[in-house]
Order: C-alpha cells, then structure tokens, then sequence
C-alpha cells in the first residue's frame, strides 16, 4: 500500500471512530436524560403551609407581616438542607383576603442579601407590585398596601430581584395569596383550607447530600429540570382525606419544568379555576398542563378507603424529539398521594355554573402589540431596567400578540392584569385556557393570542413587568417593561427607586 493510502486509511478510521463515539455520547445522553418517579413510596404527610394571621387596624386594613429568612430543614433523612422562607425556614404562609379589603404586608429582609416580594397575579399599583423596581436591601423593610378588586383566585408570591430571582424561589421564597369574593363564598365548593381545599405547591428538586443541587446541567436549555418533586416542601407526600370530594389547588412553583397533571388510575376531575379564578363552568378533563407560574383547581373524586397519585404525565408539548427529551417533556412524576378514609362526608354536588371571568374578549381592544421571544430577549431585547418598553393607556383593553419563534419552550406573564387567551395559532383555545390568566405556555413555533384591559392606577414612573415565566430565561433578560398612563400622558423617565432602608 502506498504511503499516502496508509495515511488515508488512518485518518478515515480516526474519524469514523471519532464520529461513533460522538454520536454514541449523544445517544448516551438523549437516552440517560429522562426520568420518572413512577412507584414512588409515599411516607411523608404532607405539610399544609400555615394561614398568617393578619393584625387589623382601625380603617380595617388586614395587616400580615412577612420575614424573609434564612434556616436549615430536613426535607429528607439525613441532614437538614440550607433553606430560604418566609416566617419560617421554607416556603411560606398562605395569605388570604377578600374582594374589597385593604392588606397591607410588611416585609422584613433578613436574608443578608437585597431581594423583593411580588404578588404574582394581583390588581395593584406598580410601586406595590414588587418586581424589580422594588427592593428591599439585606436588612431592611418595606409595606406595601393596596386594596383588593378582583375576584377570588389562587394566587402568589415570589421575589423578583432582576437577574436572581430562579435562585431566591428555587432556595424557598414561595407562598400562596388566596381570595375570595362573595360568589365564591356562596358556592357549595370544597372550602375547608387544608381540609378539602389543598394547597399544592409542586417544586422539582435535585439533592447533592443534604444540599439543593441548582446546576442546570448539560443541554437544558429551557433551565433547571430536577430529578424529584416536592409538595408544599414535602418530599413524597401522602394526605389523609376525610370527603367525597378534595379541591387541590395546584401550583406550579418550579422554576423552569412543565408538568402534564393527571391521577395514576387516569380517574378523571373537575376544572373549576385557572389562574385568575373560577371559570364559568367547570370542565371534566383528564390531564391539565402548568407551566411555571400557572395555577388551576381542580376537583377529584375519593371513595371510602380509595386511594389515588397526582401524576405529572409525559407530554408532547416542545415540538421537537431533542427539546422534548432535555426539557423534560419525557418524564413522569408521583406527585401527591390521597388516602381516602374508610368512611367519607357526603360532599355536595358541584354547581353547574361558577362565576363568569373578569377578561375582555378582544371586542374593544384599542390596539395590537407583538412580542416575539427568542432567547435571550423579546423582540430583540434583552431586558433593561431603565428603559421602558410599552406605554398603555388607562382603562383601555388591548390584544397582545405572543410569539414563540424557536425550538425552546417558553410561557408569557403579565403584572397586573388577568388576560384571556384568545386563540393558540389561529384557533379556539382548549378549555383548560378559557378563564383569565396571567400566564400562558407558548410552545416552540406557536403564536398565542391574549386580551386585557390595563386599570392602572396611571403612574408613568412606575413599571410592571411581562417575562417568560422560565425563571433562568427571565434571569437572562426575557423580559420587558411597561408603563400604564393617562391618556395624553408622556411615560418615564423610570424613578430611581425610594430607599427602602427604612423601617
Ligand atoms: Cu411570578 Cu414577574 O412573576
Ligand atoms: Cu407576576
Ligand atoms: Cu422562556
């Protein structure tokens, strides 16, 4: 054989080698990259967080005080994990209120680091929203107020310091802010808080010893996707139900990972509520979709001594086999365990109409605006706290036009308003998104549709917030500003924040 053939021969094998191995390795990942907590043991009760307990004042304000901390909880044997919380060492109280009550919160930062606390979903002035105009420095306070005007829905809380907030949620900052309203306490729905009205605060995690791993590891793109779930800061919960039928309100606190929710024996329940409350009927479904940030209630069905898992399914939702496979859309999840009693209170009848959503339908939109989400911004964009990016006028409704244009899954949140979803490329919306929102998926290569109407109050200083609700892609700068004025009014420039260094 001639030399310059051996050499030739060499090479090639080199490379076919090296083209194995390669595609070997990748097969190797795609293939070790799912994961199921299929046949999980369920051995923990499950924790319901507490009700806080607000002073009242004179004028009637419902005053909850809030310390963010840090502590230590053992979530698994063998060691107590470094946490973050509110009042406690993870997670944090549930707030409630009524329509028309005044709340004031007042929040102390004993992190030793500056963060914020942002009411996900609530009407309110954007000085109280607490996004990332509204900081508490490492030892500070700060008392937002505002009142009520919405109806009841399962709402929340989180900080939103820019750039850290997949951080400050994933250690612990999250609790509940339920209302309520008239119409929903009248209605014969499940509506004893931890009874047979369940918190459910589902968190995916990954342990290194006794510590939170937070690495998002290799090919995530769409962040950190752990390896367990957890409810309510419990580790393979099971609860002990004592009624024919449980409310579970489900909320998808985990930073970046899309569950597919359903019961193991595929027994199907009823959709009372998505994120901005009831619907106006309810609607038996099999599985309902969360994405980070999106809540629904639902209604499940026990028999005496009957036993059912909150599942997490597989789920086609990323469009592509690789996306599906490295955002998690391959895995499975033994969530929650109910253990029916051996005898069980009669429950009533769920009503057959609950309460209309308080959303726009498009009709009277005054005007389009398009967002287009490509990593690492919208519309080009990266996310920049001294610029303002939409100014809407007070007391007008708009439609925002919301397009995903790549392969990674993203989801879309609004400050302040509730919205409705009027279409999901071009057609009706399924069921499970037709009552208000305040956040919706956008899956790869999907263009979403949503009305709203902006009710202020106006201040042109003041931003909120719209972002993927993918807590690392918001962190990267996925998300913009707006601004809501008086009509004729000129926006900004935005206020340097007021100290909040008092007390
Ligand atoms: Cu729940 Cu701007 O966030
Ligand atoms: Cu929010
Ligand atoms: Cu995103």
């Amino acid at each position: 054989m001639s030399r310059p053939k051996r050499v030739l021969i060499i090479l090639a094998t080199v490379l076919a080698v090296l083209a194995m191995s390669l595609g070997g390795g990748a097969l190797w990942l795609y293939t070790g990259a799912d994961m199921s907590t299929e046949g999980t043991r369920f051995d923990r009760e499950l924790a319901i967080p507490p009700l806080a307990k607000p002073t009242v004042e004179k004028d009637g304000t419902r005053v909850f005080d809030l310390t963010m901390q840090s502590g230590r909880k053992e979530l698994k044997p063998g060691g107590a994990t470094p946490t973050w919380g509110f009042n406690g060492d993870h997670l944090g109280p549930t707030l409630r209120a009524k329509r028309g009550d005044k709340v004031r919160v007042r929040i102390r930062n004993t992190l030793g680091e500056a963060s914020t606390v942002h009411w996900h979903g609530m009407r309110l002035p954007a000085r109280m929203d607490g996004g990332p105009h509204q900081m508490v420095a490492s030892g500070a306070s700060w008392s937002p107020h505002w009142t009520v005007n919405q109806p009841a829905a399962s709402l929340w809380y989180h900080p939103h310091p820019h750039g850290r907030t997949e951080r400050h949620v994933q250690r612990g900052l999250a609790g509940m802010f339920l209302l309520d309203d008239d119409g929903s306490a009248r209605l014969p729905l499940p509506k004893r808080y931890g009874v047979d009205d369940l918190p459910v605060i589902v968190q995916d995690v990954t342990f290194d010893g006794a510590k939170f791993d937070f690495d998002r590891g290799f090919l995530r793109n769409t962040g950190f996707l752990g390896e367990r779930t957890m409810v309510n800061g419990t580790l393979d919960p099971y609860r002990t139900v004592g009624d024919e039928l449980v409310r579970l309100r489900l909320l998808n606190a985990s930073t970046a990972r899309i569950y597919d929710f359903g019961f193991s024996d595929d027994r199907p329940f009823t959709l009372i509520g998505s994120d901005g409350g009831l619907l106006a009927k309810g609607v038996r479904l099999d599985r309902v979709q969360l994405s980070p940030g999106e809540r629904a209630e639902i209604v499940v069905r026990m028999e005496p001594g009957g036993r059912t898992v909150l599942r997490s399914f597989p789920h086609n939702s990323y469009g592509s086999g690789w996306e599906q496979r490295f955002g998690g859309g391959d895995d499975t999840f033994d969530v929650l365990e109910l253990r029916a009693a051996a005898t069980l209170r009669p429950s009533p009848e769920l009503p057959a109409e609950l309460s209309e959503p308080e959303v726009p339908d498009g009709s009277d939109s005054v005007r389009e605006r398009r967002f287009t989400l490509v990593t690492p911004g919208i519309n080009g964009k990266e996310m920049r706290l001294d610029r303002i990016d939409e100014v809407v006028v007070r007391g007008t409704a708009e439609t925002w036009i919301v397009r995903n244009d790549h392969g990674v899954p993203h989801n879309f949140h609004v400050h302040d308003v509730q919205f409705r979803v009027l279409a999901v490329d071009g057609r009706e919306p399924p069921p499970e998104l037709r009552g208000a929102k305040d956040t919706v998926f956008v899956p790869p290569n999907t263009t979403v549709r949503i009305a709203m109407r902006f009710t202020g109050p106006a201040d042109p200083h003041s931003p909120y917030m719209y972002h993927c609700h993918l807590l690392f892609h918001e962190d990267q700068g996925m998300m913009g500003q707006f601004v809501v004025v008086e009509k004729g009014q000129r926006a900004g420039p935005v206020r340097a924040p007021a100290s909040h260094a008092g007390h």
